[in-house]
């Protein structure tokens, strides 16, 4: 496919993502009608989606409208490159601009500029100060790909050979000592004997910093308590050396666990809520909750148009809710560890604050937020540490 009708797949699909549909499925459902494109045609209509996603406010502001066609041409004229090149129509490129078309759209001002929610902004600024503006802007940008080296199977060091052998290029990063930076090869890393054989796991750096985040120490029981796909559940297993519970609401969520599991090999058990209380007290139990998941918004951009004022309200009850619940799990002297992947401070350090203060036999250990950057993503932890009578 050439550049042009690459654009002009983007702008369909756009357009059903504008109608409703879920970008994921958008795009599978485009893909399977498109049997002539190749890999690299795919990727590249995928990052032209995504990047739109990402700048959806300002990407309408600049076409002029919120329509796959306004959307895709405010993307190119925010990034300085000259759509009459791409919108020729010929072969299979769009339609040449229109007189309407060339004459609306203006530079977006404010929030809109940096791709926030106009209700967000507040909250945004009493949350980040005066580097509110700087990380607005970085969300505006494809994250980077990060690898976990698990070390129950692999050093970094082997495990970046073994990449290096089938062209996968990383280069070790500061934010934590499991963390690898893809270089080159990152649409690659899924189908790598490095990944089979489970010497690494796709996780961001932040998510593997918070693990090490957590005071060293010789648990024996430890629960992760919103386990989700198992992500931090196989990075304490590699971490620890304890039993490790895996623990969801929606246990649908862990369907892929013990798969995963294997494949680290890690052992770990998945236990239903019933399950959870038989085997309780835990020494560790890890609370990653639900959260706007704001300090993610790089790849996962749909979640900043999707949230409200009312479902941030929703978020910081039930993450009240998970930390009681979560915290009733652990033994006296035990660690509860708190962590979402969200910037906002009322879903992080106000919920620990409003947590401590009911509850005083907890101490704040400590807590931590990252903001992303080149290595991670957003995110936050605190450590919580049960008094011993
Ligand atoms: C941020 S995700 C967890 C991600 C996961 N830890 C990982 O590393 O992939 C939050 C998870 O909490 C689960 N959850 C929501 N409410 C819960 C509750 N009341 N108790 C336990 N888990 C809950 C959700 O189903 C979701 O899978």
């Amino acid at each position: 496919m050439t550049p042009a009708a690459r654009v002009a797949a983007a702008i369909d699909i756009l357009d059903r993502i504008a109608d409703g549909e879920a970008a994921e499925r958008a795009l599978t459902r485009w893909a399977r009608g498109a049997r002539f494109a190749g890999s690299g045609d795919r990727a590249a209509i995928r990052d032209h989606v995504f990047d739109v996603l990402r700048r959806w406010r300002s990407c309408a502001e600049w076409g002029g409208g919120d329509t796959g066609r306004a959307l895709m041409l405010g993307l190119l004229r925010g990034q300085g490159a000259e759509p009459d090149a791409l919108f020729t129509g010929q072969g299979h490129a769009p339609a040449p601009l229109s007189p309407d078309e060339r004459a609306a759209g203006a530079e977006p001002q404010g929030a809109a500029a940096l791709d926030l929610p106009e209700w967000l902004w507040p909250h945004w600024q009493q949350s980040l100060g005066d580097q509110a503006t700087a990380v607005a802007d970085s969300l505006r940008h494809r994250a980077p790909v990060m690898l976990r080296v698990n070390s129950l199977r692999a050093t970094p060091e082997a495990a970046r050979a073994t990449l290096a052998d089938e062209g996968i290029t990383c280069e070790q990063a500061g934010i934590a000592p499991t963390a690898l930076r893809v270089t080159e090869g990152a649409r690659r890393v899924a189908q790598s004997a490095a990944y089979r054989e489970g010497m690494i796991e796709l996780q961001d750096g932040a998510s593997q910093a918070s693990i090490h985040e957590i005071p060293a120490a010789s648990y024996c029981n430890i629960l992760d308590y919103c386990a989700g796909g198992g992500g931090k559940a196989l990075a304490l297993a590699a971490r620890f050396d304890a039993a490790v519970t895996a623990h969801d609401a929606l246990p649908a969520r862990m369907k892929d666990l013990p798969t995963r599991a294997a494949r680290a090999g890690a052992v770990l058990r998945m236990a239903d809520a019933a399950g959870v209380a038989a085997s309780a007290p835990y020494d560790l139990v890890f609370a990653d909750a639900p959260c706007s998941g704001s300090g993610a918004w790089r790849r996962a951009p749909e979640g900043k148009w999707a949230l409200t004022q009312a479902r941030l309200q929703e978020l910081t009850a039930t993450q009240d809710d998970i930390l009681h619940r979560a915290a009733r799990l652990v033994a006296p002297g035990g660690v509860l560890a708190y962590a979402t992947c969200s910037v906002l401070t009322c879903e992080n350090e106000d919920r620990v604050t409003a947590f401590s203060r009911a509850m005083p036999d907890w101490r704040l250990l400590h807590q931590r937020r990252w903001l992303p950057g080149p290595e991670g993503d957003g995110f936050f932890i605190a450590i919580l540490e049960l008094s011993k009578k």
